[in-house]
């Protein structure tokens, strides 16, 4: 018998196999490709204090093996996500988790602090990542001082598992990694996007209307795999992987590498069930090299 599960803090995982925010709206859009409920834990799109409409048209280019976006944190804001959309998520028997942003510091702290009130939602990642907002955003994931602010804060105000999303547009993630930990996160995840451009040499001009945006999709791979070898031999809590990852493959190099669970992004756009796929490929890997807890295969590369 395979076992295929594993723990991120309280957060009991059937597989290590999740979804990234933003790639895989609220889940519902994908009832139609896949049961959500096999999957080992969803991240659902970002939520902020207020509604935004996110950043002009275009928002999105596709690049040599990735894309970029800048769509700016679209939502309906926390009252929406807790009055309309909570209640169609509970139907789920896997981990939703909520990606929680915002621009100040009191706007993270009431997102959180409505969420902590839900109780099928069991954990929260804290995105001090996005490189698309002019305001908070990567801004506070970028220096260790304003990040471990936002996560004390967050941490007095949030009881259950808080996971922090680091981004890769830093000199030393490991500093960061640090800090947030020593701030009170249960776990991190890594990474988020790396801030590129995409330019219309025809027309002379950018194509996204932001100019720059975040960059995703296998052309990320080996740097968000080096992020997450270093930052998982730097903390001690656990640490979710993703970047680039489309295959059981893929998966597997960045469990050897340190991490606890994986999430799935970009790879949903092209193939909506391929989150499955991955845990099928997960379990005839651990067959065929005859382990039988995933568990023994994290951290488990040899130098
Ligand atoms: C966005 O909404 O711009 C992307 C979210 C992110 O990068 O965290």
């Amino acid at each position: 018998m395979i076992d295929l599960a594993v723990k991120i803090d309280n957060l009991q995982l059937k597989n290590p196999v999740m979804t990234a925010s933003g790639t895989f709206g609220y889940g519902l859009e994908f009832d139609d490709f896949l049961d959500v409920s096999q999957l080992g834990g969803i991240v659902v799109k970002a939520t902020t204090s207020k509604h935004r409409e996110g950043n002009r048209y275009p928002r999105l280019a596709e690049t040599n093996m990735g894309m970029l976006n800048s769509v700016g944190l679209q939502n309906k804001g926390v009252d929406y996500f807790v009055k309309e959309t909570y209640p169609k998520l509970t139907k789920y028997n896997t981990n939703v988790i909520v990606n929680v942003s915002d621009s100040t510091i009191e706007g993270y702290v009431e997102v959180a602090e409505k969420i902590n009130e839900l109780e099928r939602i069991p954990g929260i990642e804290l995105n001090i990542s996005c490189p698309n907002v002019k305001e908070g955003g990567m801004a506070f994931g970028t220096s260790s001082q304003m990040a471990a602010s936002v996560v004390k804060a967050v941490r007095k105000a949030y009881k259950k598992t808080l996971i922090v999303k680091l981004s890769p547009n830093v000199t030393n993630i490991t500093e960061i990694a640090k800090a947030v930990e020593d701030a009170g996160a249960d776990s991190v995840s890594l990474i988020n996007t790396l801030l590129g451009m995409a330019i219309d040499a025809e027309k002379r001009r950018p194509v996204l209307s932001t100019v720059t945006g975040g960059l995703s999709g296998p052309a990320v791979k080996p740097i968000a795999l080096r992020m997450v070898y270093q930052v998982s031999k730097a903390v001690k809590i656990p640490v979710i992987g993703l970047g680039g990852i489309s295959s059981a493959t893929d998966a597997i190099e960045f469990i050897l590498a340190g991490a606890t669970a994986i999430q799935v992004g970009t790879a949903n756009f092209i193939d909506p069930a391929v989150t499955i796929k991955i845990i099928n490929g997960i379990a005839d890997y651990l067959q065929r090299h005859q382990i039988e807890n995933i568990t023994n295969l994290i951290g488990a590369l040899e130098i």
